[in-house]
Parts: C-alpha cells; structure tokens; sequence
C-alpha cells in the first residue's frame, strides 16, 4: 500500500461509537461526522423492543453501534446493502463486537426490494400487507450523496481508494436520497423516525425534495462543523 492509502485501511480497521469496525474489504471508511448524528439519534431512542434498518449498511457500522449502545431499546436489527461483498464483511463486524445473531439480519438488497424477502412475496395478496412493510421504528440512511459534477472537489484519499458506489449519488448526488425518500414511508411504523445523512450543499434541494413528497414532519441538523450534515423525519 502506497503512502497516500487511508491509514484506516493500512491498520485493517476503524472505531466507530465504541466499536472495532473491521475494514479489510476496503468499504466505505465510517466517516466522523456520521458518528456525530448517530450518537445524537441514539441518545433519543426511548421505549424498548424496536426494529431498526441501517440502510446502505457498507461496513455495518451505524446498526452495530445501535445494537451495542442501545442494548436495551433495540431488539433487532435489518441490514441492508447492495454490494454482495460487504455482507459478510457487515457479519464479520457484528461477531467482532459480540452482537448476538438473534439479534440481526443482514439482507443484500438494492435499497428496500428485498427488505421484506419472502414474506412480501407471500403477503402480495393479503389485506395485511401493508402492515408487514410498516416494521421498523427507526430507519438510519447514509446514502451515496456526492454529486458526479462535484468529484473534482473529493479529497485524493477518498476519490483513489474508497468505492466509488458508495459515494456518488448521480449527477447531482440526489439520485438514492430520492429513491429512499420516496419509499422509506412504507416501511416505517406510524410513530417511527428516520435519520438520514446528507451533504450540506444539498439542503435547499433536499427541503423542496421534501415538500413535495409531502414530508412536514422533519428537523434539519448540523454537524460538529457546524454543516447541515443530518435530517430527522417523523412519520
Ligand atoms: C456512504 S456509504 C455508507 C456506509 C455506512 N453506512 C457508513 O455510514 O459508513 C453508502 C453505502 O451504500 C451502498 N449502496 C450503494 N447503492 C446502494 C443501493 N442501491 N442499495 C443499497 N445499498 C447501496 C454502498 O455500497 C455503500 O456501502
């Protein structure tokens, strides 16, 4: 490895929220402003026994640190990543942090086509269908969110090594948020949250996104650099 190579991926690993995450598929890195919001989120998690989706897993990072700060609220966790290869590596973090396997599922998914697997295709007929989709309390997103026409402003150790499908989002970095937005309501109880990062050039986008898919219950937050870096939406 070459002298410009992130030093998490030299070292094989990162620390997200008290967790050893496990790097060696050379995913995407757990980026600090990302533990920022996750701590805030996780810090607002009351009640007990809730269903969690960390979608666009990568690492696996954001639901390993629920399952292990949270022990007591979270009851399971669904993982939800497309690249076939980070499924295991999301498991070998969960064993690395002791997590007991009851108490997650790991899906390779293109964002929510195979959330509900078998049992949607069982369910397509039933009354009760929709009640199946509505099974989480809390959804966490970081979805690919550079735009294309923003890649010459990445920084080298970013653009030459981390995977470029988990950085950008289309042309203008909107294209998975879209997606997401445009569907997570499905799969969201009736009192349930999501938390979902996004880049700070994007909130004025985001917030007309928002409107017009007749989100009103939502707060925008910034990071510790003071960026708009995280929107909490409430169903
Ligand atoms: C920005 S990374 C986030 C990784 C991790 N959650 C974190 O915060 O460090 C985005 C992840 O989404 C995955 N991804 C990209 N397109 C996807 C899709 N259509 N469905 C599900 N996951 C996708 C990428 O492979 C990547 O692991």
């Amino acid at each position: 490895m070459d002298n410009n190579c992130p030093i998490e991926y030299k070292k094989g690993y990162t620390n997200f929220f008290g967790c050893k995450i496990n790097l060696s598929s050379k995913c995407f890195i757990p980026k600090i402003e990302t533990e920022f919001w996750v701590k805030k989120a996780i810090k607002q998690i009351r009640g007990k026994n809730f269903n969690i989706l960390d979608i666009f897993s990568g690492s696996g990072c954001i639901g390993i640190a629920v399952l292990k700060n949270c022990s007591e609220q979270c009851r399971r966790v669904t993982f939800a990543e497309i690249n076939k290869n980070l499924i295991e590596q999301i498991k070998l973090n969960l064993r690395l942090n002791k997590i007991n396997p009851k108490r997650y599922k790991v899906i390779q998914s293109d964002i929510f086509k195979e959330i509900l697997g078998e049992s949607k295709r069982k369910q397509k007929k039933s009354k009760c269908k929709q009640e199946k989709e509505r099974q989480f309390d809390y959804i966490f997103a970081n979805p690919p969110y550079i735009p294309l026409k923003n890649k010459h402003l990445v920084q080298n150790s970013v653009l030459n090594y981390e995977p470029h499908l988990a950085l950008f989002g289309g042309k203008d970095g909107l294209f998975y948020i879209k997606k997401f937005l445009k569907d997570v309501r499905r799969y969201l109880k009736l009192n349930g949250e999501i938390y979902m990062e996004f880049d700070h050039l994007q909130k004025t986008d985001l917030e007309r996104l928002l409107k017009k898919l007749n989100y009103t219950n939502y707060k925008i937050y910034k990071d510790q650099f003071k960026k708009y870096r995280y929107v909490c939406i409430k169903n």
